[in-house]
């Protein structure tokens, strides 16, 4: 198994990002970090705990990141997640059994890179911010990771601004040393993520498993659903994290090509853009293998399959 360190900020994507990481017998989850992202640090950790306790997801230690990017403003996505991070199902008061690991993300993150006996990959689906300030504390560490694989930026246009992706808006400058340090770097971005579509079929497969867990992410796919439709006129919404898990799992469900990505800091109109340079012509090396297409339905059997595993009978 690939051996992982999920680094998201939970968000009903990132949430199936975490199930297909903890089902697939094809990925090894040493660690979960959670980030200021989606929502604040505090609900994206709690949303973490929430998932993994919802889910039977027992012994693999949660640990929270940073609360601000590296510069600039924070954001937050409340308009697609609302206002818990995790809006839909309803998850009540009660604290998840699963716990918080006093360790902080970074502090837990080069735990497990040192511990691990071969290199281990990352898998940011948040705003870089943790990974960023990992690399440049450890730079030592970087011969601990095998490669990064990331959903975020986009060969073509944004989501959160006509020109960014929203967790490269997050925190450009860290998505900017992610990019820049020589460690090799896979991007999913919304040009491929938005072609994995949780359309009515695929909420009604889930629904047939008939399981709490299958219950409790119909709810999360329907609430992520109103929001979609409601903020980009979507008749289903992109889930866009967990590709990144189901890439590591079978490499050939992602088409990949191999190109030059710039992120834009300072444009007026265009700050957190990734420039992706899918012709070459800036004649800088072509580094960054960008995801271009995917076998949605292998990558839907996937995502069904993780529930049902973790579902229980
Ligand atoms: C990304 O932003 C977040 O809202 C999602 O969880 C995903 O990681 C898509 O732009
Ligand atoms: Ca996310």
């Amino acid at each position: 198994p690939v051996p992982v360190i999920l680094d998201c900020d939970p968000g009903h994507d990132d949430a199936f990002a975490i199930m297909l990481a903890a089902a697939h017998p094809g990925i090894d989850l040493l660690a979960v970090t959670t980030v200021a992202g989606n929502q604040t640090l505090e609900k994206t950790t709690l949303n973490a705990r929430r998932v993994c306790a919802a889910a039977g997801i027992r012994g693999v230690p949660v640990a929270a990141g940073r609360d601000r990017p590296l510069r600039g403003p924070r954001r937050t996505a409340a308009d697609i997640h609302g206002d818990s991070g995790l809006d839909g199902p309803g998850f009540g008061a009660d604290e998840p059994d699963v716990p918080q690991d006093p360790r902080d993300a970074l502090t837990l993150a080069r735990d497990v890179l040192l511990a691990h006996p071969v290199p281990v990959t990352l898998v940011p689906t948040g705003p870089l911010t943790n990974i960023a300030a990992l690399l440049l504390a450890h730079p030592e560490l970087a011969g601990r990771i095998e490669r990064i694989v990331l959903m975020g930026g986009s060969t073509e246009r944004g989501n959160t601004t006509p020109a960014a992706e929203f967790n490269i808006l997050c925190d450009p400058e860290a998505a900017d040393v992610v990019f820049r340090s020589g460690l090799p770097v896979t991007m999913l971005g919304l040009n491929v993520t938005h072609q994995v579509r949780a359309t009515p079929d695929v909420v009604a497969r889930i629904a047939a498993l008939g399981t709490p867990l299958g219950a409790l992410c119909v709810d999360l796919l329907t609430y992520f659903a109103s929001t979609y439709r409601e903020v980009f006129g979507f008749d289903a919404p992109p889930l866009h994290d967990p590709l990144t898990v189901a890439h590591l799992i079978d490499p050939s469900l992602v088409g990949l090509v191999r190109a030059a990505v710039a992120v834009e800091l300072d444009g007026t109109h265009t700050r957190g853009a990734t420039v992706v340079d899918l012709h070459g012509v800036t004649g800088l090396p072509a580094d960054v293998e960008v995801g271009v297409d995917v076998d949605t339905g292998r990558f839907w059997d996937l995502i069904v399959e993780a529930v049902r595993t973790l579902g229980g009978p």
